[in-house]
Order: C-alpha cells, then sequence, then structure tokens
C-alpha cells in the first residue's frame, strides 16, 4: 500500500478531490478525477476516466474507494494531486512504484461538509469534463466557459439547480422527462448529464423541436457520447403524437409563445408531477387584447401593452395549472442581466383540483376580448 492509498484513507472524510494523471502503463485512461457525490442522499465518489475526447464515469460507495483505488489505480499513474477540504498534496511517483509528496499548501479555506447545499456546488462546475458542451459550444476544449455563452451557462446552471432542489431528496432510481421546444439543447444535455451521470438514474429524456437540422445534430452528439437514454425528435409540440408513457417531468426553456401552452397541457392532462417552465414570446394575448375595464390605461402604449400581455399570459397558466392540482410558484429564476424572459412557472402536482382561479381566468378573457391557448384546450377538456 502506497503513502497515496495512506493518505486517501486517513483523508477520505474531507476529500475534495483526487487527480491522477500520466499513466506509466501506456494505458489509454489518461487521466482519472475522482469527486464526492451524493446520490440519494447517500455518499458515493465519482470516478471520471478520461481516454482521449471520451470520458465515461462510474459511482463508489464512499467506503469502497479507497479498496478500489488499491486495487486499480495505486502505482499507475505518475502525478497525483488530493484535495482535502484544507489542504492540497501532490505525490510524484518514484522507479520503485511508491510515491513521494512533494508538495503541500495547506492555505485553503475549511469549507462545509458535504450537505445538500455543498453538493449543489457541484451542478455543472466550470472545468468539468462534460463533453457534450463542447461539442454545443458552450465549453472551450478544456472546459472552459465559451465568453459569449455565459448567459446560457448561468440559465442552465440555475434551471439544473431548481431541479436538484426538487429530486435531490427522492429516492428514486430512474426518470423520464420531456423538453419541448428544445432547440439546440444546452438545457437538455445537462440534465441528461445530470440525471445519468451525476445521480447515476436511469434516465430517459426526449427532447422535441421542429427543426430537423438541430434535432440531427443532437443526435447525433448523444450518441458520441453513449447517452443511450436520450433523444430528440423533430415535432411540432402543437400537433404531433408525442411520448405517451408515464413522464415525470415536462420542462420548456423559452419554448415560443403557444408551444409553451402545450407543453402545460401536455403535463396536466397526463397527471405529470413536475413541471419547469420558462416562457418567452407571449405573443398570443397582445395580438387580441381590447379596451375592457380596468386596465384600459396599460393598453394605450405599446410597450406596455406588451408587458401586460405577457403578464397575463403567465398569470393564466399559473391559475390554470394550480386549480388542476399544481402548487405553482412563480420565480425570477435568473438575473435579468442573463436574460430578460427571466420569469420560471415552476409546479409540483400535490393537490385537490379547484375551479375559483379557471373562473376568474376566463372572466378576464371575456372582459379584455382575448383568447388564451392553455385556458382553451382546458375547457375543451372540461366540456
Ligand atoms: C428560443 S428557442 C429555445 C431553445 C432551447 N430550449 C434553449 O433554451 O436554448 C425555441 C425553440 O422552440 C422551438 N419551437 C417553437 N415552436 C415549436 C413547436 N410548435 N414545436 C416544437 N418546437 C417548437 C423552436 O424551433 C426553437 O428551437
Amino acid at each position: 500500500m502506497s503513502m497515496v492509498a495512506d493518505d486517501l484513507v486517513a483523508y477520505l472524510d474531507g476529500l475534495n478531490k483526487l487527480v491522477l494523471s500520466a499513466p506509466v502503463d501506456g494505458r489509454a485512461d489518461t487521466k482519472v478525477t475522482v469527486r464526492p457525490i451524493a446520490l440519494r442522499g447517500k455518499a458515493f465518489f465519482q470516478l471520471e476516466y478520461q481516454c482521449g475526447a471520451q470520458v465515461r464515469h462510474r459511482n463508489v460507495a464512499k467506503g469502497q474507494l479507497p479498496e478500489l483505488f488499491e486495487r486499480e489505480l495505486d502505482g499507475v499513474y505518475r502525478q497525483v494531486v488530493l484535495c482535502t477540504n484544507n489542504e492540497t498534496r501532490q505525490y510524484i511517483r518514484k522507479a520503485n512504484g511508491s510515491y513521494r509528496c512533494t508538495a503541500k499548501d495547506e492555505s485553503r479555506r475549511a469549507a462545509p461538509s458535504l450537505t445538500h447545499n455543498r453538493a449543489k456546488e457541484y451542478i455543472l462546475r466550470e472545468g468539468e469534463n462534460i463533453p457534450a458542451l463542447v461539442d454545443l459550444g458552450v465549453f472551450t476544449q478544456d472546459f472552459r466557459i465559451v465568453r459569449s455563452k455565459y448567459d446560457k451557462y448561468k440559465q442552465i446552471n440555475r434551471f439544473i439547480e431548481l431541479v436538484d432542489d426538487a429530486f435531490a431528496r427522492l429516492e428514486r432510481e430512474d426518470v423520464t422527462i420531456l423538453d419541448f421546444g428544445c432547440g439546440k439543447s444546452y438545457l437538455t444535455f445537462v440534465l441528461y448529464y445530470y440525471f445519468a451521470v451525476k445521480r447515476g438514474m436511469r434516465t430517459r429524456i426526449i427532447g422535441y423541436d421542429l427543426k430537423a437540422d438541430v434535432v440531427a445534430r443532437c443526435n447525433e452528439i448523444a450518441q458520441r457520447y453513449g447517452y443511450d437514454g436520450l433523444r430528440f425528435v423533430v415535432s411540432d409540440v402543437t400537433r404531433d403524437a408525442l411520448y405517451d408513457e408515464p413522464i415525470d417531468m415536462i420542462v420548456t426553456l423559452h419554448a415560443c409563445d403557444t408551444a409553451t401552452d402545450y407543453a402545460l397541457h401536455y403535463a396536466l392532462s397526463r397527471g405529470v408531477r413536475h413541471i419547469f417552465s420558462v416562457p418567452c414570446c407571449q405573443h398570443e394575448i397582445n395580438a387580441q387584447i381590447q379596451k375592457g375595464g380596468d386596465f384600459d390605461l396599460l393598453l394605450g402604449h405599446g410597450l406596455l401593452r406588451e408587458r401586460l400581455s405577457a403578464l397575463l399570459t403567465d398569470a393564466i397558466r399559473a391559475a390554470v395549472l394550480e386549480d388542476m392540482g399544481y402548487s405553482v410558484d412563480v420565480i425570477e429564476f435568473i438575473d435579468f442581466e442573463h436574460s430578460p424572459k427571466n420569469l420560471m412557472l415552476r409546479a409540483v402536482k400535490n393537490k385537490r383540483p379547484g375551479h375559483r382561479r379557471l373562473e376568474q381566468a376566463r372572466a378576464l378573457a371575456a372582459q379584455y376580448g382575448f383568447r388564451q391557448t392553455l385556458l382553451e384546450l382546458t375547457a375543451q377538456e372540461q366540456a
């Protein structure tokens, strides 16, 4: 047992990262990075094996790491860096296979232990080996954020944090998600990475979009990285038949105009438990609304009319969801500077249906002379 193996046992509780590089035996995995993760509330370590542009992951229970290290990794990499909460230690392999510690840096500030919040820091770190994000142009080849994609990166990271808040404590082994209007699918890939790789869950995600070329490219990338549970389908979500087995979550991120309504309606009609929806271009009401009451003052200026229409649209969506048995939070999911379209409807199905808000929404629509897609789809269903 080498000095590194000894130190690994000694520092296991505070271990933040272990990086092994420069293999001595020409093995294909040029680098192995070990990090703590929390899976279904339990402490694990995730080993990330890097082989050229390919990476694969393996999760082991915390207590099994020393044994795995001794069996498979000890002595076969020239350089090892071990980071704990308090210090960083570097080791170099000697000719006889043992290690010597060449540097210690004890200046690191003590970090809190691996609580839920601590685990959240590990969601989508810059420098994390997520090769699909390199293909999608969000990360550079060395996993730095592409400057022009910084806002997108912030949005996705926050989106995943909110998903993590909802799922972290659930003892689930599998998950099925539909993404409506997935576009270039930054979010879709990261959702897959979060559930399948980070949390080790059986994950099925389908992204729908109108654009055949974008869908084909996303499928190519998913295949390249062996993301078997991730696929993309060319569909018009307003009219095509979609996946119809049990679904745990529906997400939309800036799906255009009424595509959001069809996504929400799909979730309602299938009793999908979790919805995370960030609407955009709410044009529908703006194109129809007429003077009719107390809000008339707001309708005399184009900009105010547009904003009022967008607010009405999302207020009606929230009202429909609430009366269909969902608890709804309307939140600013990201600072305005990272996207002006920063309102999220976060909904979970956990209560009895009602009708009061639906009635209020219908009265507003009648008074101001507009139709709203989700309201109409719900009415058709209830008729
Ligand atoms: C602004 S992009 C957002 C893409 C992605 N969700 C993101 O945030 O990066 C909106 C996407 O919705 C897609 N879309 C709009 N209407 C759609 C519909 N009826 N069915 C499927 N996709 C739709 C568009 O093709 C476009 O890719």
